[in-house]
């Protein structure tokens, strides 16, 4: 085996990284190379502890170790591998996550697909509703609205629904019929002296106006992250999901849910929908599905949607979709697992008994000259970073003051991320407890400490 400092070169010489600074990458490697976990902690190469401020990617619901999810994994993988869902076939596992996700799910779902990832399940949605549009008789009814700053993933389709702009850049992308209405960042875009309902009926105004522009019966579905998470983790202002939804259903707009990161407690309850009264017609989800510890997710759906691919198969022969991994054994027995450890341990009763501590501790950074505004439920807070408190104005991006947030917390042992415009997302793994907060929040203080000195000389 390699030396560590062999496999950072390695790394630096052979790996590509998305979402990642290329030349930073090949020029200084990697960041930090994570050899371990073990709770919420990860240790890194150099033998550095930090706390994940970010759950890995918003995934590791149950932290690092877990001897029964590893017991569930070994076991299946003892006992089938492998075995595909394709014609017709299934395997006792799958089957009985179906059944399960379907109950536990918001709205009356009935039936799941199951994908690899939050990407595959957001373009399993597309084409899904495209096919059942063209079973209806409605075949032009193809554009998706959604919002921007919205993250959905990085498919072809599903970087399309995302509102973000980086990620369409130099790809030729979006395609086109995907249509984008405000991002509801209250704190950043709201008008001088508008109140928070004022300024959530000027959102569901403005997704009323793309849906006029496109043609209500144009239009496939409104696809939505009850909290946007990539976006910067942006909770949404009073009134503002009663008024979206008044708008859909004015509109009869399809509402698709993404609680890829929202699902499974995020918000203090089992899903973002429960939190802000959502009522899907179609639910995707993910990451805290296995806890981060294999990658699968799940597209739920009523009956009504099942019966129009019904029809589309009965005239071609079958659904013509479907991913070699689906189902995968493995996947679906960490599932079985880890929803069971979520209900022995109550990890939502969990969230909710610490969240209050969580936000309160954000909160208190606000009297950092930093710290223009923070905002969050349950475990999911975005804390966002200004040059000026009372005009709101950002820094200037070359000062890169969120990245340099980042790397100082990394330093102090904390990991987190930022995103643009300067906005520090912090979800930590939903098993956090009060002591493993606060000393998340006190590395958080330092490194904001260590970013205002920096910009101060
Ligand atoms: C809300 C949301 N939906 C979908 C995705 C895409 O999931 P994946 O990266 O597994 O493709 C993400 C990824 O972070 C996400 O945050």
């Amino acid at each position: 085996m390699s030396t560590d400092s062999e496999l950072a070169a390695l790394d630096a010489r052979h790996h590509v990284h998305g979402q990642t600074d290329l030349r930073h990458h090949a020029e200084h490697g990697p960041t930090a190379m994570t050899v371990a976990g073990k709770g919420v902690w990860i240790t890194t190469e150099d033998g550095r502890e930090l706390i994940d401020g970010f759950s890995g990617l918003g995934c590791t619901s149950l932290g690092y170790d877990n001897a029964r999810i590893a017991d569930a994994a070994h076991a299946q993988l003892s006992t089938l591998p492998y075995a595909p869902t394709f014609y017709g076939r299934t395997h006792p596992t799958v089957a009985a996550l179906a059944g399960r996700l379907v109950n536990l799910a918001p709205g009356e779902m009935s039936r799941a697909i199951f994908q690899c990832s939050g990407s595959e399940a957001t373009d399993t949605l597309i084409k899904f509703l495209w096919a059942r549009n063209t079973a209806r008789g409605e075949p032009d009814r193809r554009v998706f609205i959604s919002r921007w700053r919205g993250y959905y993933g990085n498919t072809v389709a599903s970087v399309s629904l995302s509102g973000q702009p980086h990620m369409h850049a130099k790809f030729g992308l979006p395609l086109d019929g995907f249509m984008k209405t405000e991002t509801p960042n209250y704190y950043l875009n709201h008008i001088d002296g508008e109140t928070e309902e004022e300024f959530s009926q000027r959102m569901a105004d403005d997704l009323e106006r793309v849906i006029l522009e496109s043609g209500p019966d144009k239009i496939a579905a409104f696809a939505a992250e009850p909290m946007q998470s990539g976006g910067g983790a942006i909770k949404p202002p009073e009134g503002y999901w009663p008024r979206m939804q008044a708008v859909l259903r004015e509109h009869g707009i399809h509402f698709h849910v993404d609680e890829v990161v929202c699902g499974f407690g995020r918000t203090g309850n089992r899903w973002g929908s429960e939190t802000w009264g959502l009522e899907p017609d179609t639910v995707s989800c993910a990451k805290a599905l296995t806890a981060g510890f294999f990658p699968m997710s799940a597209l739920l759906f009523k009956e009504d949607l099942y019966e129009d691919l019904q029809a589309n198969a009965d005239e071609i022969g079958v659904l013509g979709h479907g991913f070699t991994y689906s189902g995968h054994p493995v996947g679906a027995a960490i599932a079985m697992e880890t929803l069971d450890i979520y209900d022995e341990i109550d990890l939502v009763g969990h969230v909710r008994s610490v969240s209050e501590g969580f936000l309160s501790g954000c909160e208190a950074l606000l009297d950092h000259p930093l710290v223009g505004d923070v905002r969050g439920v349950g475990l999911f807070c975005g804390i966002q970073l200004v040059d000026d408190k009372a005009s709101r104005r950002l820094f200037d991006p070359a000062l890169k003051v969120g990245q340099r947030v980042q790397d100082h917390a990394h330093d102090r042992g904390l990991y987190l991320r930022a995103i643009a415009p300067d906005r520090i997302s912090f979800m930590p793994p939903l098993i956090i407890n009060s002591e493993e907060i606060e000393e998340a929040t006190r590395r958080l203080r330092g490194a904001l400490d260590d970013t205002w000195k920096d910009l101060q000389s």
